[in-house]
């Protein structure tokens, strides 16, 4: 599987109807994990680069439900960005990805949908010793 296939844009139905829009997002069931942890990021602005790590367990899907960002993604091989710019879509990032988001828009709230508590310790933050690791 190429680095596309196994981090996918997921598109969530709207459930919505003439009182506004309306997603669901159910665990195991619209993403392929159960959701343990629930962040998000606002506030960043265009000069900002946030993520620049890979996680040794965590599952993720990053979704801008309002505003814009962008996720670069890479297996340090691979590499391809994802525009965030709709509520409807979201990226599914496993573990031993790096992900660094940036762009983010004024109004951008970017949610965070995690398969684990947190746990610093599983994350790798130096690029290089991914690399190494990814070797
Ligand atoms: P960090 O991982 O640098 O955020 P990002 O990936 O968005 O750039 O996290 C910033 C700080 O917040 C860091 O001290 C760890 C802490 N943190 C938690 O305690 N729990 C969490 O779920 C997250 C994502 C971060």
């Amino acid at each position: 599987m190429n680095l596309k296939e196994r981090c996918p844009i997921l598109n969530f139905s709207d459930l919505g109807d003439e009182r506004g829009k309306l997603v669901v997002i159910e665990g195991g069931q619209d993403i392929p994990f159960d959701i343990q942890r629930v962040f998000y990021i606002y506030g960043s602005d265009d000069t900002i680069v946030r993520g620049q790590h890979a996680n040794r367990r965590s599952h993720f899907v990053l979704i801008n439900v309002a505003g814009q960002s962008k996720v670069r993604i890479t297996d340090g091989k691979e590499e391809f960005v994802v525009d965030l710019d709709r509520p409807m879509m979201g990226v599914y990032i496993p573990p031993m990805i790096w992900k660094d988001m940036y762009a983010f828009s004024p109004d951008s709230v970017l949610l965070c949908l995690a398969s684990t508590h947190y746990d610093g310790s599983e994350y790798i933050r130096d690029y290089q010793e991914y690399l190494k690791e990814m070797q």
